[in-house]
């Protein structure tokens, strides 16, 4: 959370910068600002409560000259949304200035130092103390910035991703990084720094992702020197990302989530692709790596948050029904807390869009520490969770920008399956003849897709009756149990409207308590081997006058006749209806949110890559 960007070089850094920052204002959208050093070795800091263009509305008329610069999107942790408490902080000598994405956990006891040697502070954040420790160490020691953020950062517990600039020092940027990622990018005529690469993709290619408690000195016309907090220098390697520009642009649609959307048939292509071997048989990532450990696995535990724990909840019934190998699935954050019995023979499947989620970092060195093999399921290439992991399989799926995460998703569970029938055919417990029949309706997916995303209008229509809701119960059953959870989760973050997943056969010992004829019950109730007990849930409901909206299989009558609204996907096996149902779920939030009048690819209080616990 939090977007940090920074330049240096022969152009002027403000047009970079504010580009970067609107790349990055996914990681937090509460205020932004930004740090100048112009021609006359003025240093100016401008900042707004609010998002990127407010920042934009403030600087007019002000100078924003400079070839170098620093910039921060924020996700408020300490210190409510304002513009005193909007980064870059300034140290009381006015010459330095410090952008800050993590959270210092010692810096009550590092403020109260700063203030017993006279030091004042001008907002309520943590980060400010960084900067003034900073400040402290290069005027007692006269070192110069490099080593003064090296000296202060040792003296520093929590997260970090920081970029300094100091006045004095006119052609440097010190960044540093432990917990919250950076990267930096190098082109012909300049240096970048950001929070990940989708600002600098534009520019360069060429990035080199820090390593934690690394420190980097970015100077004008140099190649960047990296060391460690210590001061011993580090050898990097120059990694390229395969962004394309126009993979960041909304390409025509009035929201990047509702682009991502229709992206579907085409990201699931990719991320099948990514699991394919040339003859067009799943061939996982990395398996020569790590089939042994699979195929040996005691038990698998799966770990994630957010909409990737709910793709982790559906491995969980594919791999217990395909490979028959006991599977627990984990919030990263509860996990990481508990003493966990992990062993030597367990392996950890870590799922996460970003690569970044600080709880699922924590859970995956838990497990490791422990003797655990980790096999991750990631988006992000080069971010932090590939990167710890023993192996790791990429979704290819580009990047996703609206905050609901909806292609991750669908390529989270594809993947997951494709792992789970991977094993059970080595292991055998997945006869081939079924092994076949799923993997050649797999194949059909992308196309399925194409006719559920037929209905949009109608669906966008049908969203209005639901913009006064309260309340709404999402239920399913086996599979499609995490569907219901996923689809209300959907509704609620970019709507607002309460909305609960449930199993539909627990709905008798609760929820039904809440049915009316105000409150909308969304069932997932498509013909899977589970519709007649679902069928008959679905009844509970009515003889108690809920309203139901449904998502069937197309030509079921049982459920439509019973239904306010139906939506519905082709028919398919029970393990790959998670992925057709979820896209009209997808959508039906989407044009709630859109009636609503919403900000629907930034949802208030909410940030794509949860990178603080
Ligand atoms: C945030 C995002 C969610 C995401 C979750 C986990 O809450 O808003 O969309 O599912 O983090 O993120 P990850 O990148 O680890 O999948």
């Amino acid at each position: 959370m939090c977007g940090i960007v920074g330049y240096i070089g022969k152009a002027q850094a403000f047009p970079v910068l504010i580009k970067g920052l609107h790349r990055l204002e996914y990681r937090g959208y509460d205020s932004a600002g930004v740090a100048l050093i112009n021609d006359r070795g003025s240093l100016n800091i401008y900042k707004a409560k609010g998002k990127v263009e407010e920042l934009e509305l403030a600087v007019e008329e002000q100078d924003i000259t400079g070839s170098v610069g620093i910039a921060h999107t924020r996700w408020a942790t300490h210190g409510e949304p304002s513009t005193r408490n909007a980064h870059p902080h300034c140290s009381r000598s006015e010459r330095l200035a410090l952008v800050h994405n993590g959270i210092i956990e010692n810096y009550e006891s590092l403020r109260k130092e700063l203030i017993l040697k006279g030091y004042g502070f001008r907002s309520d954040t943590d980060t400010e103390v960084l900067v003034q420790l900073i400040d402290d160490v290069l005027t007692s020691t006269g070192t110069d910035l490099f080593a003064a953020v090296r000296t202060a950062l040792q003296r520093v517990t929590g997260a970090y991703a920081i970029a300094v600039i100091d006045k004095q020092n006119p052609k440097q940027i010190v960044a540093a990084r432990k917990g919250s990622p950076l990267v930096v990018g190098i082109s012909n005529d300049a240096l970048y720094l950001a929070s990940d690469a989708t600002p600098i993709a534009e520019y360069t290619s060429d990035i080199i992702y820090l390593d934690n408690e690394q420190v980097a000195l970015l100077e004008e016309g140099q190649q960047p020197i990296v060391s460690t907090l210590k001061g011993e220098q580090v050898t990097y390697t120059i990694r390229h990302t395969d962004i394309a520009v126009g993979q960041l642009e909304k390409n025509g649609f009035e929201h990047y989530m509702l682009k991502e959307i229709f992206e579907q048939p085409d990201t699931l292509q990719q991320a099948m692709q990514g699991c394919m071997s040339a003859a067009g048989d799943i061939q996982m990532p990395d398996w020569d790596r790590c089939k042994q450990r699979f195929l040996n696995a005691d038990r698998i535990l799966l770990t994630a948050c957010g909409t990737s724990w709910h793709a982790a909840l559906i491995a969980k019934y594919a791999i217990e029904q395909f490979a028959h190998i006991p599977c627990e699935v984990e919030y990263a954050s509860e996990f990481r807390y508990r003493q966990p019995v992990i062993k030597d023979r367990d392996v950890m499947i870590a799922i996460s869009q970003s690569g970044e989620t600080a709880d699922t970092l924590a859970a995956i060195e838990l497990a490791k520490q422990n003797g655990a093999f980790i096999y991750s399921i990631c988006n992000v290439q080069g971010s932090s969770i590939p990167r710890l992991s023993d192996a790791c399989c990429y979704t290819h799926i580009g990047p996703e920008i609206g905050v609901a995460s909806t292609k991750a998703f669908t390529a989270q569970v594809l993947v997951l399956n494709m792992l789970a029938l991977a094993i059970g055919k080595e292991n055998g417990h997945l006869s081939l003849k079924q092994y076949t029949s799923l993997t050649n309706e797999m194949r059909r997916l992308p196309q399925y897709i194409t006719t559920i995303l037929l209905q949009n209008e109608r669906i966008a229509k049908a969203a209005r009756t639901l913009t006064f809701a309260a309340d709404a119960l999402y239920l399913g059953r086996g599979f499609l149990y995490p569907i219901a959870l996923e689809g209300a989760l959907k509704l609620k973050e970019i709507s607002y409207i309460h909305a609960e997943g449930y199993p539909a056969a627990e709905m008798k010992h609760g929820p039904i308590a809440l049915v009316s004829h105000d409150l909308p019950v969304v069932v997932v109730a498509p013909k899977d081997s589970l519709y007649d007990k679902m069928v008959s849930n679905i009844r509970e409901i009515t003889a108690r006058h809920g309203r139901v909206i449904a998502v069937v299989t197309e030509g079921d009558t049982q459920v439509r006749d019973i239904s306010e609204l139906t939506m519905t996907v082709p028919p398919t096996a029970d393990c790959w209806y998670p992925i057709l149902t979820i896209i009209p779920l997808q959508l039906l939030a989407y044009h709630v949110a859109v009636a609503k009048d919403c900000n629907v690819d930034q949802p208030r209080n909410l940030a794509k890559s949860v990178t603080v616990e």
